[in-house]
This record gives structure tokens, sequence and C-alpha cells, in this order.
């Protein structure tokens, strides 16, 4: 089997992250979610592995590169412009000829990881298999119905769900997915819907199975899906110290110190990661924070966030809770008369202030 990882789209629900650099590199737990996604694939043995990339192309070659690092390699698929994912299949036919595959969504993050499906996907005859989850609120996703075990029916955001199934960023299909990528049409969106594909395979007779995913899944389009996806992983991480934390620091719950970082008389209270050669002095680090690596933060308060690298969050008063901090971001407390906020921030920012 091959996979395919979509890594292009605009990324507009991370803006301003996303700016500047690619959502997909954005790290959680101190590992970006496009890294997640190439270990889950690696460790389902597969390592024929495709990204389709769009605008931020270069920095995301220049991270991930040809695959050694995982032992896999990588091709990258130019996408002119994120005309949806049935395009993104599409313009992958070259790379996926008549091979089975996974396609995986760049963003996404599922605990456990996919060995399990992929193994029941490989050993089957169906067309394609859909992941599944079932959520409170299927009103808001892509929902199946399904008849005597297989799928039936698409639909997006309904009115009235069929069922509490929704559908997660991960798809299996065989060659057949071509044919009917290439029969639909865009949607109102403008976009080639994978749903409406999907929907064509079961209209013409093709399996497609479901596959229920047990366990939690994220797609970490939005800064709280990060927020959230970055305290599930730092939940199931084991304690580690591989830098150095000086007598008068207090370490409780899990915490992970990365090599060459300092803890400097702060608190850090698990879970928590402190990325390499950061340095935590005179301050607190609370639960579910992840800060990046080269990160200062100095006299200051930081809990429930997602702090990314070569910032500085120095003398602020007040504790900073619920947020992403992007790349080298300085926040700090001016001395200048008169006083006032002084601020240089990108579009699309959200700031609360006391
Ligand atoms: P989305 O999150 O649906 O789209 P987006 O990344 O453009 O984000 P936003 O809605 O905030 O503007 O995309 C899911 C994943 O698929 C993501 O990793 C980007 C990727 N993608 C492509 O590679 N090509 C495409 O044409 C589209 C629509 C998405």
């Amino acid at each position: 089997m091959k996979a395919l990882i979509l890594s292009g789209g605009k990324g507009t629900r991370l803006y301003p992250i996303t700016y500047t650099s690619a959502k997909q590199l954005v790290p959680v737990a101190n590992r970006p979610v496009l890294f997640r996604a190439i270990d889950a694939i690696v460790e389902a043995g597969i390592t024929d592995i495709g990204i389709v990339v769009g605008d931020t192309a270069a920095e995301i070659e220049a991270a991930v590169g040809d695959g050694s690092a995982w032992g896999a390699t990588i091709e990258y698929i130019e996408q002119e412009a994120p005309l949806g994912l049935a395009h993104a299949v599409l313009i992958s036919e070259n790379f996926l000829r008549d091979d089975r595959f996974v396609m995986f969504l760049g963003d996404n993050v599922l605990e456990g990881g996919i060995a399990d499906l992929v193994r029941q996907f490989s050993d089957s005859e169906w067309n394609s298999q859909i992941v599944l989850t079932r959520v409170p609120d299927p009103q808001h996703f892509g929902v199946a119905e399904l008849r005597n075990g297989q799928v039936v029916r698409l639909i997006e955001k309904p009115k009235d769900p069929p069922s509490d199934l929704a559908l997660v960023g991960i798809y299996m299909f065989d060659a057949h997915i071509f044919e009917a990528a290439k029969s639909i049409k865009p949607s109102w969106r403008g976009e080639l819907e994978i749903t409406d594909a999907i929907q064509y395979l079961v209209d013409h007779g093709y399996k497609v199975f479901p596959y229920v995913h047990e366990g939690w899944w994220i797609d970490t389009g939005k800064k709280k899906d990060m927020l959230d996806c970055n305290r599930l992983l730092l939940e199931n991480m084991t304690s580690q110290n591989l830098g150095t934390v000086d007598e008068k620091s207090n370490l409780s719950g899990r915490v992970i110190i990365e090599r060459g970082a300092k803890i400097i008389n702060s608190t850090i209270r698990g879970p928590a990661i402190i990325g390499e050669n950061s340095r935590i002095v005179d301050a607190y680090v609370g639960p579910y924070t992840a800060i990046y690596h080269d990160v200062l933060v100095e006299n200051s308060e930081v809990e429930h966030c997602i702090v990314l690298e070569n910032s500085k969050i120095v003398g602020i008063g007040a504790r900073i809770e619920d947020s992403l901090i992007g790349r080298n971001v300085e926040i700090t407390r001016s001395q200048l008369r008169p006083k006032a906020y002084r601020m240089t921030i990108g579009d699309n920012s959200q700031i609360g202030i006391l």
C-alpha cells in the first residue's frame, strides 16, 4: 500500500499563524502535526508516501526532507490551488497508479494510529474504507448512513443526522477513486469534494466499508483544537529530564524537559513539555503547556498554552492562558513613558487584555 498526505490548503481558520507558515508544521506536544501523521503511516508499515503541497511547499519540504528520517521515501506533489480533497487525489494519480492507498489529512491526529485499519483494508477486497467516529453533535460534521454494515450515504452537516458517525480525515481507496474523482463536479464552494467521490463509489456499486474508530480524533484546524490535541497528547507522555533543573525549582506531575532546556527558580506543574534550549526563569508553567525550542519565559506565568520557537515572554503581571503564541513573538513589560500598550500585531490576531 501507499500513503497520500494532504498538506496543501489555506489554513484560514488558523490565521495569523498560517499567514507565514504551514499549519501542518505547528507542533503539538512539541512534535509537528505532519510528523505525527508520517509516524502513524510508517508505524502501519507503509513507507511509500506522497505529500500534496500548496503555497507552503518549500517550508514543508525543508522540514520533512526525503523521508529518510523515517526510513521512508517521500515524493512531493504540487497542487496549484486548494481545489478540494478529491482534486488532490486526482493530481496524485501518477504517484498512486494502481496501488491501494490510505489518504491522511495532514492536520489530523488520531489516537492509537492507523495500523489496525490499514491491515483490515489491505486484507480486504473492498474498494474503499472510511474512518468514522461517534460524535455528540453530528449536525456539524460529514455523517455516514450505514445499511447492512456498508456505507450507503454521506451527508455534509445534516440537519437531521441519520447516525452519530462522523467522517474522520482518513480514508482508504483502490484505483476506482480516480474514476469517481473525474466524474464529479465542484461543489458550491468550488471544490471537488471527497464525500461526493465516495458517494459516486457507493452509487456505482463499489464496496465502501466503515471503520469505527474508538478513542479520540482531532482535526487541528483551529486554535481550540490545537490546544485540545496538545492536552490529550501531553496526558499520555512520560516524564523525562534531558535538561537542567536548579535546586530552587519545583516540578510536579508529568514534565518533559528536552535537551539543553534550563529551569531556574521556577515551578512547572505537568503535564507540560519544555523544548530544546528553552529557558524558564523565575516563572510558573502550568498544566497542558507546550513550550517549543529556544523560548524564554521569565518572571511570567503560562498555562494551557502552546508557545512556538524563539519567542520571549518576560515580566508579564497576569497569567497567560488558553493561547497559541507564534514564532519569534515578544511579549514584554515596557518601562517607557507615557504608559501605554505598544504592539506590532499581524492581521486577524486576537488579544485579550486585562
Ligand atoms: P481543510 O482544513 O479542510 O482546509 P484548509 O487547510 O484550507 O483550512 P481552512 O478551512 O482553515 O482554510 O483541509 C484539510 C487538510 O487537507 C489540510 O491539511 C489541507 C489539505 N488540503 C489540501 O492539501 N488540498 C486541498 O485542496 C484542500 C481543500 C485541503
